[in-house]
């Protein structure tokens, strides 16, 4: 039997819950798909800073990168809000985004049938449904240059955070977005969001895509600032199909892109690089306000792992299982209370991956 390697990351707040309820799922699928997980799990974010005095030990790195795959919750929590720059939790996540190359951050935002009305969006604007893939560069931009402190003459302090991008690291994200293009569905279109009008890394950017663009005459490219694009998803989401762009648009965009899917409790990401390594992690935060409550939505976490189990582990049938059983969940009426209206009614964080389970079985 095959049996694969996962490293765990459960991280702060929510974290160890959702990771929890996200492992009985992926179980659940490699017994019936016939393989086998390991799963060990390491110290990252605040939880690492408490015990290890740094958010992201260099043992926790070293493992990380021997794993076939890298499952993780969440890291933050105003425990932590004090904490000097170089120090915080998040300097954990950006740390092992580096450390392992992950530069291709891969976010779905998909509308669920059962869904739809839990959009804040308007049925007439929703229409047939919604499938964007937002590719987000990860690795590069003003998350990762020059930054830092100085004063004015006066003395006035000056705070400074650098844009910065090469064009070999453009063309990397470039052609993921435009490979991902080619094997969705039929509307074969990536637009890449930028501010063209003022940044010079956008205009270098926009000379990249338009270069690698040409190798894809089968894919339409499209440009759009970003001011616009995060309008124009509000306004009309159809339109779109793979979204291209940079770390920090990419960051803002997304969370847009999950509330319209009716909570960014649904969101997952895979974060890719050269090889099949990847680290899986849902597109929202540690939730410290509802952290051990057992309210969580784990949906964002467990669909996490199904893109673990396709991309890292080629799994593909125990991947598609996966999103197949948290539709039919769905489609049976189970809502954590993030999505249901009556929080009465509403599933807990555990429950809810039970049922996940129950509808793989
Ligand atoms: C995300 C998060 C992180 C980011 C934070 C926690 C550093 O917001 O994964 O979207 O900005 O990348
Ligand atoms: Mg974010």
């Amino acid at each position: 039997m095959k049996q694969y390697d996962l490293v765990l990351l459960p991280g702060d707040g929510i974290g160890p819950e959702i990771i929890s309820a996200a492992m009985g799922v992926m179980h659940a699928a490699a017994s019936r798909y016939g393989f086998s997980l390991s799963a060990e799990e390491k110290a990252i974010g605040g939880c690492a800073l408490d015990q290890f005095s740094v958010p992201l030990p260099e043992e926790t790195l070293e493992r990380c990168k021997a794993a076939d795959a890298v499952f993780m919750g969440a890291v933050g929590g105003p425990k932590w809000d004090a904490v000097p720059g170089p120090l915080r939790p998040e300097k954990g996540l950006l740390g092992i985004r580096k450390g392992l190359g992950l530069y291709a951050n891969l976010r779905p935002a998909i509308i669920f049938p059962a869904l739809k009305s839990a959009s804040p969006l308007k049925e007439s604007i929703i229409g047939d449904g919604l499938d964007i893939l937002i590719v987000r560069e990860l690795t590069g931009g003003i998350y990762f240059g020059d930054r830092g402190r100085s004063q004015t003459e006066a003395g006035i302090p000056v705070a400074y955070d650098t844009e910065r991008y090469s064009a070999s690291e453009i063309d990397r994200i470039t052609r993921v977005a435009f490979d991902a293009a080619r094997t969705r569905g039929d509307k074969k279109a990536v637009t890449v969001v930028d501010k063209a009008n003022v940044l010079e890394s956008s205009r270098l950017w926009r000379e990249c895509t338009e270069h690698i663009a040409r190798e894809y005459p089968d894919i339409s490219c499209n440009y759009q600032y970003v001011d616009n694009a995060a309008m124009q998803l509000v306004k009309n989401p159809g339109q779109f199909d793979v979204i291209l762009t940079s770390n920090m648009f990419g960051d803002i965009l997304s969370d847009e892109a999950a509330e319209i899917t009716g909570s960014i409790g649904m969101l997952p990401s895979a974060s890719l690089g050269g090889g099949t390594l990847g680290l899986y992690e849902p597109a929202h935060g540690s939730a410290p306000d509802i952290a051990g409550k057992d309210i969580a939505n784990p949906l964002a976490t467990i669909l996490s792992g199904a893109m673990l189990l396709r991309y890292s582990l080629k799994e593909y049938a125990a991947a598609d299982a996966i999103e197949a059983a948290v539709t039919a969940v769905l489609d049976a009426g189970c809502r954590t209370a993030d999505l249901a209206g009556d929080q009465t009614a509403a599933v807990g964080t555990r429950e809810m991956g039970r049922l996940v389970e129950e509808a793989l079985r």
